[in-house]
């Protein structure tokens, strides 16, 4: 048995009971997540032009951690060959990345589409087909062109209708090959993080806006796109369109918590062909006690609504990034709340995945145990609360640039070597467990 193997079974061992008797359907996909922005580099050649994060991270450093940008990132731009290897070297069943609108339409203007942009995304979905990998299109993943923010971004209404521009250009050259589509990831974080907090792309600090504005437009937006790939392109294509939520499980902290957490989860938004669930983390939640004052959670509008207050267990582990506590059961009691609030929608799992600090490299046997953890949820919400859940997507498929964390954590499977030119990717650990279970359908080693 190889060391990193054994390491794991003893991890392992500490599980009081397990899901290994359990199998994932016959039928059910695996893939591997990244998007632009946080990979493809090459931010001001081939005709692009900057988006928000190229505006953010040039003109306001210090909201990164360590001052970094996605200028090269992975260089998937030029590297592209290397993802669809690794890619194939995993077994992936599907690759789900997503299309920089700025270097496809980088006027805005659906009659000017790039031709070095198309070439690329034509490039990287032909590569992943003639390697029988599944394409699955994100649309918007944070990159908005800033020529769009200039003109108020997602708090002008008239983005609705430049969305259903975007997608109809996406539709029209990719819409052959590409039968899933998710519109627009995480309208959360999005609206909440984007605006109510500020430090994230708009560039813009304004709760109201965040909290109200952004989120109607963003739902108006994707629901456009359904509906125009529905009457239009459907019949012709056969695919589908769905939208990606973040959801955090808010576990209530006592029975009478209960109503609250309930009402907690209600903000998260539906319209769509399949229901896209990115799960990482959880919170504890409770009715504000007198004179208690709401702590820095307060942002998230709803929970400050409801007057509640988010606390962390100080029993769960921790991952790198600040926010990101480990609470397994969280993505089985959320998928059955989905089920419950929506009836027996189909479930595609867009996004899971655990962040490591740098110094960890390549063995991330914490990561495993994440993985084997969470996936044992997801078969314990297929097997006995009957979800429907379809598919399952790591994040990430390579190291690539986190937000404001900039490249001080790491979600990729496969490790990258920033300092080279070419940025030569490395199996982990967890690349080898992964490919494993999508081999056998077995979690375990
Ligand atoms: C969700 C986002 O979609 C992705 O871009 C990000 O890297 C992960 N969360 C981890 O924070």
């Amino acid at each position: 048995m190889a060391p990193w193997a054994a390491v794991v079974v003893w991890l392992l061992a500490e599980s009081a009971w397990c899901a290994s008797h359990l199998k994932f359907p016959s039928g059910f996909k695996f893939g591997a997540a990244t998007s632009a922005y946080q990979v493809e580099g090459a931010w001001n050649t081939s005709g692009k032009t900057p988006s928000t994060w190229d505006t953010l991270t040039h003109n306001r450093p210090q909201l990164i951690t360590d001052g970094s940008s996605g200028d090269v990132a992975c260089d998937s731009y030029h590297q592209w060959k290397d993802d669809i290897q690794i890619a194939s070297e995993l077994g992936l069943d599907f690759y789900r990345f997503s299309i920089s609108w700025p270097r496809l339409m980088p006027t805005s203007f659906p009659d000017e589409i790039n031709e070095d942009g198309r070439r690329y995304y034509d490039n990287l979905i032909n590569g992943l087909l003639d390697k029988g990998i599944e394409p699955i299109i994100t649309m918007y993943h944070w990159d908005l062109p800033q020529r769009l923010q200039d003109h108020g971004g997602w708090s002008n209404p008239l983005i609705v209708e430049w969305f259903e521009e975007y997608a109809r250009v996406l539709y029209k050259l990719f819409g052959d090959r590409v039968k899933n589509w998710v519109t627009i990831n995480e309208p959360f974080t999005i609206c909440t993080i984007g605006y109510a907090i500020g430090a994230f792309s708009s560039g813009v600090h304004d709760p109201e806006v965040g909290t109200y504005l952004c989120i109607k437009n963003v739902v108006m937006a994707h629901a456009k796109a359904w509906r125009l790939y529905d009457k239009e392109y459907r019949k012709q294509f056969k695919g589908r369109v769905g939208i990606s939520h973040q959801l955090f499980y808010l576990h209530p902290t006592s029975e009478e918590d209960e109503e609250i957490a309930s009402l907690a989860h209600e903000h998260y938004v539906r319209a769509y062909d399949f229901y896209g669930f990115n799960y990482y983390t959880s919170r504890k939640i409770r009715r504000r006690r007198d004179g208690e004052s709401l702590g820095q959670l307060s942002p998230m509008r709803n929970i400050k609504e409801l007057d509640a207050i988010l606390e962390v267990d100080r029993g769960w582990d921790r991952a790198a990034c600040f926010w990101f506590y480990v609470y397994p059961e969280g993505i089985r009691k959320l998928l059955s709340w989905v089920k419950n609030q929506y009836g027996d929608v189909e479930i595609v799992i867009t996004e899971n995945g655990y962040s490591t600090k740098p110094e960890s490299g390549s063995n991330d046997y914490d990561r495993i145990k994440y993985y084997r953890d969470h996936l044992e949820q997801v078969l314990l919400a297929i097997h006995e609360d009957k979800v429907n859940i379809t598919g399952y997507t790591a994040w990430s498929l390579i190291d690539n640039f986190e937000w404001n964390d900039g490249y001080t954590t790491k979600f990729g499977l496969y490790e990258v070597n920033f300092d080279d030119p070419n940025r030569q990717r490395t199996p982990r650990a967890s690349a080898k467990y992964y490919k494993n279970v999508i081999q056998t359908n077995n979690i375990e080693i």
